[in-house]
C-alpha cells in the first residue's frame, strides 16, 4: 500500500508548473482520503467476517401469548389492545444475562443481536424519548438492554442492537396496521418530523447508553431513503462511533447484506454479508412451534455459508420470564459442541473453492494454504477432491489429528492438468454431525479452472 502512495506521488509531482501541481495536489488529496476510507471500512469489517457465527435474539411482550412479534396485530390476527395487553405478563424475572452470555459463547457465537424495539415499538430499554417500553408498562419494570450489554462484553462478545425503523403503535408513526395507515406524509409533514425525532432520538440513546458494536435495522421498506433520513442516520451513527458496523436494511445505507431465512445458492454480491434464521419457524417464543430443525440441518446450513463467505445469525426466542426454551438449548449445546471442535476449520477462514472441485461446503485458511472439506453425510468410499495444482502435504481430520492417506489418478506427468484426488475416510473418528478434514498444502491454493482441451504432445 505505502509503496502504491510512494509510486503515485512521483508520478503525480513529476513537472512543476503551478497550475498542473495543484490539480495534482488536489488529485492527490482525493485518492488518499477515498483509500483511507476503504481502508478503515475493510478494518472495521474484519471482526464481523472473521466471526461466522451470532446468535440473533427476539426477546418481546410477544413471548407472552407466544403469538408472532408484531405482525399478529398488524395483519389483525389479535386486535391492537389485546396485543399490547402482553406487557402485563413480560415479567423477565428469571433473565440471568450472565447465563445467557455463557450459553451464546458456547455454541461458538462470536457475536449476538437483541430486540431492543421491534415493529411492536415496545423498548426494552428505559428509553426517554416516549412511546412504549417495558421498563415502564410491564412486570419487568427495568432496562433489560443495559445488563445484557454489560454480561455479552465481560464475555468477550460483539453486541448488535436490532432496531425496528417502523413503530407501528406510535401515534405519529404513518402505518398501523396493513388495513389502517393514519396519515400520508405528504399531507402532514409535520407529522412526520416529530416522529423522524423521536426515532433519531432513541438510536441517539443507544448509541450514549449502550454503544453498540453493530446496528441492525428492519422494515425500511415502508419509506423511502430520504423519508428515513437514512444517509443522515448512518452519518449520525458514525458519528458517535466510526467503527460501528450497520446492517443492509436502512435502505442502502449499511455495510453488510442480510438474506434472511433461505440459504443463498449462488454467492451474494456483497462482501460481508449474514444469513439470519430461525430454529423453528419463529422468530420469538411460540410454545406450539416445535418445527425445529435438527442439530445436523443447521450445521450443514451453518457449513453452506460459510463456504461461501458469509456469516450465520442464528435467532432464539426466550420466555417472558426471560428462560430459554430446552429445545433452543439443546440445540445452542449441540452447536457449541461441533463449533469447539471445528474451531480451525471455522473463524477467520475465507470462503472455500468454487463449485465443481469438490461436492459439498469448503473453507480456506486465512494464507489459504489449507483447504477443509465438511462432510454432508459419512462417506461410503473415499472422498473425491479434483482440479488442485498444489502438492498436498498432509491430510488430516480436524479436531482429531488422525493422518489420511490419499491416491491421486489421471495424472499424466506431460500435461499440467491435474489428476483427481481420491482421499480415504476411516469409519472411526467420524463426527456425529459433520466431519471435517485438513488438507495442507504447499502454498496457497492453485486451482486448475479450465474445460480441457486437446493434447499436442505427449
Ligand atoms: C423480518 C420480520 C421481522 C423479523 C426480521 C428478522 O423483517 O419483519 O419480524 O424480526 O425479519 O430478520
Amino acid at each position: 500500500m505505502s509503496l502504491c502512495l510512494e509510486k503515485l506521488k512521483t508520478y503525480l509531482f513529476r513537472d512543476f508548473n503551478t497550475f498542473t501541481m495543484i490539480r495534482r495536489y488536489c488529485l492527490f488529496g482525493i485518492l488518499i482520503s477515498v483509500l483511507s476510507c476503504s481502508l478503515h471500512a475493510q478494518e472495521k469489517m474484519e471482526w464481523f467476517g472473521d466471526a461466522k457465527l451470532g446468535i440473533f435474539i427476539h426477546w418481546g411482550i410477544y413471548a407472552v401469548n407466544g403469538i408472532d412479534e408484531s405482525w399478529s396485530f398488524f395483519n389483525n390476527y389479535i386486535s391492537h389492545e389485546d396485543y399490547l395487553r402482553q406487557l402485563e405478563g413480560f415479567t423477565a424475572e428469571k433473565f440471568d444475562p450472565d447465563a445467557w452470555a455463557n450459553l451464546i459463547k458456547s455454541s461458538g457465537a462470536q457475536y449476538t443481536v437483541i430486540t431492543s424495539k421491534h415493529h411492536d415499538g415496545v423498548a426494552l430499554w428505559d428509553t426517554e424519548m416516549g412511546g412504549i417500553s417495558v421498563v415502564d408498562q410491564s412486570p419487568a419494570g427495568r432496562d433489560l438492554i443495559e445488563p445484557f450489554v454489560s454480561a455479552m462484553r465481560k464475555n468477550g462478545l460483539k453486541v448488535g442492537l436490532y432496531y425496528s425503523l417502523p413503530d407501528w403503535s406510535y401515534d405519529d408513526y404513518t402505518h398501523h396496521t396493513r388495513t389502517v395507515k393514519r396519515y400520508d406524509i405528504d399531507d402532514d409533514p409535520e407529522r412526520w418530523n416529530s416522529f423522524l425525532e423521536y426515532y433519531q432520538g432513541q438510536l441517539d440513546e443507544l448509541s450514549r447508553k449502550f454503544d453498540p458494536d453493530l446496528y441492525w435495522f428492519d422494515g425500511d421498506w415502508e419509506h423511502s431513503e430520504a423519508e428515513w433520513e437514512a444517509v443522515k442516520v448512518r452519518a449520525r451513527l458514525l458519528e458517535h462511533n466510526p467503527n460501528v458496523i450497520i446492517n443492509a436494511r436502512l435502505k442502502g445505507q449499511g455495510d453488510y447484506a442480510t438474506p434472511e431465512q433461505g440459504v443463498p445458492i449462488t454467492r451474494p454480491e456483497s462482501k460481508y454479508w449474514e444469513l439470519c434464521m430461525t430454529m423453528n419457524d419463529s422468530w420469538g417464543y411460540q410454545g406450539n412451534d416445535q418445527n425445529y430443525k435438527s442439530p445436523y440441518q443447521i450445521i450443514r446450513i451453518f457449513a453452506d455459508v460459510i463456504s461461501m463467505g458469509g456469516n450465520l445469525l442464528l435467532d432464539i426466542g426466550p420466555k417472558a420470564d426471560g428462560t430459554i426454551p430446552p429445545e433452543q438449548l439443546r440445540i445452542l449445546n449441540e452447536l457449541g459442541r461441533w463449533t469447539a471442535r471445528h474451531k480451525e476449520a471455522i473463524y477467520g477462514t475465507k470462503s472455500g473453492l468454487p463449485q465443481g472441485h469438490f461436492y459439498g461446503p469448503t473453507t480456506l485458511s486465512s494464507a489459504q494454504s489449507v483447504l477443509y472439506l465438511f462432510l454432508p453425510h459419512p462417506p461410503k468410499g473415499p472422498v473425491v477432491l479434483k482440479g488442485i495444482k498444489n502438492k498436498i502435504n498432509r491430510i488430516r481430520v480436524v479436531g482429531d489429528g488422525t493422518k489420511l492417506s490419499h491416491t491421486v489418478i489421471g495424472k499424466m506427468y506431460w500435461s499440467e492438468i491435474p489428476g483427481i484426488i481420491y482421499i480415504d475416510i476411516p469409519t472411526q473418528n467420524m463426527d456425529e454431525q459433520m466431519t471435517v478434514i485438513a488438507i495442507q498444502l504447499d502454498g496457497p491454493v492453485d486451482l486448475y479452472r479450465e474445460d480441457g482441451q486437446a493434447i499436442e504432445s505427449n
